[in-house]
């Protein structure tokens, strides 16, 4: 990893959203640092773009605060965190939904979110040089799918977060905002957009009539963690060809 720009840890950064997210901040001269539970594959990742990376499991406190020291230790303090890591974990009717499956997601999605806007929010108030924080939601926050309830609830609860650490570190300089995708094409949804049948069905329902690229939600992702963006804190912005109009 080189250059002179900011230090940007990007949780889940090993595949899809988070990895393309890396990138983007890479060739923007940042320095991202992919955090990923599979730590080889962001270790893969991370040296296809130029960038770092360490292994963290975003739902284990100590995991979070090791890695934390880690990528303290070796690159200097987080400036940017962008909150990426998120599963689905299959789905189901909730009536039925397996209740470690509710568990799973709630622990990495919301809990996730969570520990790790802490330990890094706590180092960047320590710091008095403010940052800022990105959390990846999803349309599915104020849209509901059948059989995606337990995904879409821990999603309006990371919005609903989103507001809480945007109100609070504003003292400090720390701004926190959202970005709300439709679906995007991922390893995470490449075996439904396989099917064609639940792809029509998916693009039916965005005006745009396209399932969104990585790099739909990357420019927004720079932009909510940049300086054209200072006034801006709290707020959850849709990247989902109008998803939400419908
Ligand atoms: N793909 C979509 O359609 C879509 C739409 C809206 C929102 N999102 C959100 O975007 C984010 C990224 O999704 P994606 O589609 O790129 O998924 P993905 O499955 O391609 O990548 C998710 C990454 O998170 C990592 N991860 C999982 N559990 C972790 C943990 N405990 N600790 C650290 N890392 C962990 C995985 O190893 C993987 O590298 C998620 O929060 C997802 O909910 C995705």
């Amino acid at each position: 990893m080189s250059g002179q720009g900011r230090l940007v840890l990007v949780t889940g950064g090993a595949s899809g959203i988070g990895r393309a997210v890396a990138r983007a901040f890479a060739e923007a001269g940042d320095r991202p640092v992919l955090a990923d539970v599979d730590g080889p594959a962001a270790e893969k990742a991370a040296a296809e773009i130029g960038a770092a990376s360490v292994t963290m499991d975003v739902t284990d406190a100590a995991s979070v605060q090791s890695a934390l020291a880690g990528v303290t230790a070796a690159h200097g303090r987080v400036e940017v965190l962008v909150n990426n890591a998120g599963i689905v974990a299959g789905g189901g009717p909730l009536a039925e939904l397996p209740v470690e499956v509710f568990d799973r997601v709630v622990a990495v999605n919301l809990r996730g979110t969570f520990l790790v806007t802490r330990a890094v929010a706590g180092q960047m108030i320590a710091s008095g040089r403010g940052g800022c924080v990105v959390n990846v939601s999803s349309a599915g926050a104020r849209q509901p799918t059948a059989g995606l309830g337990h995904y879409e609830a821990t999603k309006a609860a990371v919005e609903a977060l989103t507001r809480s650490t945007a109100l609070e570190l504003a003292p400090h300089g720390i701004r926190a905002n959202a970005v709300a995708p439709g679906p995007v094409l991922t390893p995470m949804t490449a075996g439904l957009m396989a099917d064609p049948r639940a792809r029509a069905a998916w693009e039916s329902r965005i005006p745009l009539g396209r399932i969104a690229a990585t790099d739909d939600v990357t420019p927004l992702v720079l932009f909510l963690a940049s300086a054209a963006a200072a006034h801006i804190t709290g707020v959850v912005v849709p990247v989902d060809g109008g998803q939400l109009l419908t």
